[in-house]
This record gives C-alpha cells, sequence and structure tokens, in this order.
C-alpha cells in the first residue's frame, strides 16, 4: 500500500527537509532532506529518472524553458494544488516532460512531506487489468492511484484504448476531479483541440472522450514543452559524461 503521508518529525526541521535561520535556508541533516531509495519505491519513480531535478533540466532560451520553469516553481510554491489543480505537459518525444513530472513529486516531497505516486499510463493499466480478477490487489493499485495526494500520469493517450482502459482512466480522473486531488500528466497529444486537415494526430479528447478531457482541461494547466529530442542530444552526453 502506499501511504500518503509520514507521520515521524524532525525535531530540528519539523519534517520540511530544510531549515530556516538567519543564515538563511539550507537543507537539514536528516533523512527529510533525501528522497531516499526506499521513497523513490514507494512513489514507484523508475530508476532512469531518480536522479532528474529542476535543476538539472537544461534551459534553452529558444524554446521558452525558462517560462516553462518559473511556472513550474510557481506551481510547486503555491498551494493551486490544494483545490485541485495540475499540470498537463504536452510535447514531442525527449523533450524533458517525463523529467519535470518526477522532478515535481521530489519537490512535494520535499517541501511538503506528500508521498505522491508516478505510473507510466500504460504499464498501470496492464498492471490492473493483470490483477483485476477480483483480488485485492488490483483494488489496492486502483485505490492507491485514486488516493495519492499528487499523481503523475505519464505519457497518457500514447494508444488507442479498449473501452475497458478507458472506463477505468474515466474513473480515476474523476474521482480525483471529485475529490480535488491533483494530477500531473504527460503527453504527446493535445488535450483539446481540431485536428488540422492534414494531420494524422488525434487529440486526448477524441481517444478519450470528452468527459475526461472536460475535467482535464478544468484541472490542468496546459504547458506546451519544445526542444530537441534530449535522448539523442549531445548537450545531454556532456552534462552527465555519457
Ligand atoms: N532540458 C533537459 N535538460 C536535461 N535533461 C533533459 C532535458 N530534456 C530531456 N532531458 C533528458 O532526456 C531524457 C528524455 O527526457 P524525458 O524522458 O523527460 O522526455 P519526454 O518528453 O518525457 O519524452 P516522451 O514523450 O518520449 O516520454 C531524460 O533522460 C531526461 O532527463
Ligand atoms: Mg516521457
Amino acid at each position: 500500500m502506499n501511504k500518503t503521508t509520514i507521520n515521524e518529525e524532525c525535531p530540528r526541521c519539523k519534517g520540511l527537509g530544510w531549515i530556516k535561520d538567519k543564515e538563511g535556508v539550507r537543507k537539514c541533516v536528516c533523512k527529510y532532506s533525501q528522497v531516499t531509495d526506499s521513497l523513490f519505491k514507494r512513489m514507484n519513480i523508475p530508476k532512469r529518472y531518480r536522479d532528474k531535478e529542476l535543476s538539472n533540466f537544461i534551459k534553452n532560451k529558444k524554446y521558452g524553458h525558462d517560462l516553462i520553469l518559473s511556472r513550474v516553481e510557481e506551481y510547486i510554491n503555491s498551494d493551486d494544488y490544494l483545490d485541485g489543480k495540475g499540470l498537463f505537459f504536452v510535447g514531442p518525444p525527449g523533450v524533458g516532460k517525463t523529467h519535470l513530472a518526477v522532478s515535481i513529486l521530489k519537490e512535494f516531497f520535499r517541501r511538503r512531506k506528500l508521498v505522491g505516486l508516478f505510473y507510466d499510463t500504460r504499464s498501470l493499466l496492464f498492471d490492473l487489468k493483470a490483477t483485476f480478477d477480483g483480488s485485492s490487489s488490483g483494488r489496492e493499485i486502483l485505490e492507491d492511484v485514486v488516493k495519492a495526494p499528487i499523481l503523475v500520469l505519464d505519457d497518457l493517450g500514447s494508444e488507442r484504448l479498449s473501452d475497458w482502459a478507458r472506463d477505468i482512466l474515466h474513473y480515476i480522473i474523476i474521482n480525483r476531479y471529485n475529490e480535488l486531488k491533483p494530477v500531473i500528466i504527460t503527453s504527446n497529444i493535445e488535450l483539446k483541440g481540431k485536428k488540422s486537415e492534414n494531420s494524422l494526430e488525434e487529440t486526448l479528447e477524441e481517444r478519450m472522450g470528452s468527459a475526461i478531457a472536460s475535467r482535464l482541461s478544468e484541472m490542468c494547466e496546459i504547458l506546451s514543452v519544445k526542444g530537441q529530442d534530449m535522448r539523442t542530444s549531445k548537450l545531454l552526453q556532456l552534462q552527465y559524461g555519457k
């Protein structure tokens, strides 16, 4: 089961992970300043993304990354999440959408002690389908996803959905919408809008139906992430020495 809150507290930092005194703000020495391996597991953050931070997101002015990052910072520092507000990162492959979504989960833990949950959407549906024979584990996964204080649904709408998958996503989004619980979405396709005449690309609304798209557009601010595919970029190889 994914526990959504941490009960123990550090007497120095009150469990916030940082201390503010006359010298400024600094990290506490306690475990709250670290997102530990066991937390990564609870949050279901994939290994590849565990070292991803807002601070190691390389900004390129040409693509408006400054604006994206300052909007993300504003979101993290605000209480918008309490009103069920989230973010919807849309853009082509390799531009850093998942990197940003994971960084947000980590910052929510560091700054607010909230243990969020990450799921690649297709894997979530697969896991649920594999366990949804009435066994308790399927229901537990679904309950964790519905109740997580902040949820990342990665790569939403990457394929056409069966009626079953659509119903499950419907259930998750509608429950979170009703309970004012935020979602952070990443996707390669636009949420709504008309596809141009010669575009083969569908929108999420077309793939998932207007009930989901309408709720997501109320819940999420859309941030369009542009850039080059960093998976094949020399810039990234220089940064990480790969
Ligand atoms: N601006 C950036 N600065 C640093 N690293 C980046 C940046 N953009 C992408 N990366 C890195 O490139 C790799 C691919 O990024 P990521 O997986 O976040 O892309 P994505 O937009 O989610 O792509 P997809 O749509 O295929 O899921 C990751 O290792 C990520 O950390
Ligand atoms: Mg991604």
